[in-house]
């Protein structure tokens, strides 16, 4: 079951554009072409699963206090949108089963990285395991990632064959080749703005694809294709995949700088 990622994959959805985690993000990335999207999933107080970045809802929707102290019937009444813009006052903040829809809708494949609440990390990813192989026939379209890695141990514990990412964060472990093979990962996810070249040689020795957060500035992004990165996450798919240099190999990726 080969993981068919893409060069470009919409960061939040397209999320220069529409408020990020929405169903309007998502499909704004299907507009521009882009094939893949990421998205952050995280639990409400009675553990349904949502479209949402961070633990409290101030910055993102028009009211204040923790998601993992508000229940679903609650969140469905939230503006997720009029902090970005007065054209999207009244959007929702979607379940993971929608926006799962949309992505079958469109065609797109997605990274969908599990980002628990403090506490819920094991519980995250059995519900969004479970949300998955109820609803998803392919599992080559969906890579899992996620900064925990109980999270992420607890969705291969589940799901061994699905296909998972270790999100690397500006620090990393000393052992994260140890944590990468532990958990079988099929790609090596960092941070395309504070990794070093060396850092990236790195990750490529690692053996797996190595994709790069969150990347909009093109010039960036060609440096990091000329180091080995083989993918982008980006608020801007129109403007990498206008930018950036093609795949020229079969499995999709960019191709390497000469040695
Ligand atoms: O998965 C890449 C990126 O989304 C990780 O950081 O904080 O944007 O979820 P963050
Ligand atoms: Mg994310």
């Amino acid at each position: 079951m080969a993981l068919k990622i893409s060069q470009v994959i919409g960061h939040r959805g397209a999320s220069a554009y529409a408020p990020e985690n929405t169903l309007e993000s998502i499909h704004s990335a299907a507009d521009m072409g882009a094939e893949w999207v990421e998205f952050d999933v995280k639990l409400t107080k009675d553990g349904i699963p949502i479209l949402f970045h961070d633990d409290t809802l101030d910055r993102t929707t028009n009211t204040t206090g923790l998601m993992a102290d508000t229940l679903y019937e609650d969140v469905q009444d939230l503006d997720a949108g009029s902090w970005f813009g007065d054209s999207f006052i009244g959007t929702k903040i979607p379940t993971l089963e929608e926006a799962l829809d949309v992505l079958l809708e469109r065609g797109l494949s997605a990274n969908i990285e599990i980002k628990p609440c403090p506490g819920r990390e094991k519980e995250t990813a059995e519900v969004v395991m479970d949300a998955l192989t109820r609803c998803w026939d392919e599992p080559d379209r969906i890579l899992i990632s996620s900064f925990s890695h109980v999270a992420l141990e607890t969705a291969m514990d589940m799901a061994p064959d699905w296909h998972r990412s270790l999100l690397l964060e500006e620090e990393w472990p000393d052992n994260w080749q140890d944590i990468a093979t532990h958990l079988d990962v099929s790609t090596i996810n960092l941070n395309g703005n504070t990794v070093t070249r060396d850092d990236v040689e790195d990750a490529i020795d690692f053996g797996k694809p190595v994709l790069a957060y969150t990347i909009n500035d093109p010039q960036k992004a060609r440096q990091l294709q000329g180091w080995g990165i083989d993918g982008f996450f980006t608020d801007e798919p129109d403007t990498l995949l206008s930018n950036l240099i093609r795949p020229v190999n079969s499995n999709g990726a960019a191709p390497k700088p000469d040695p």
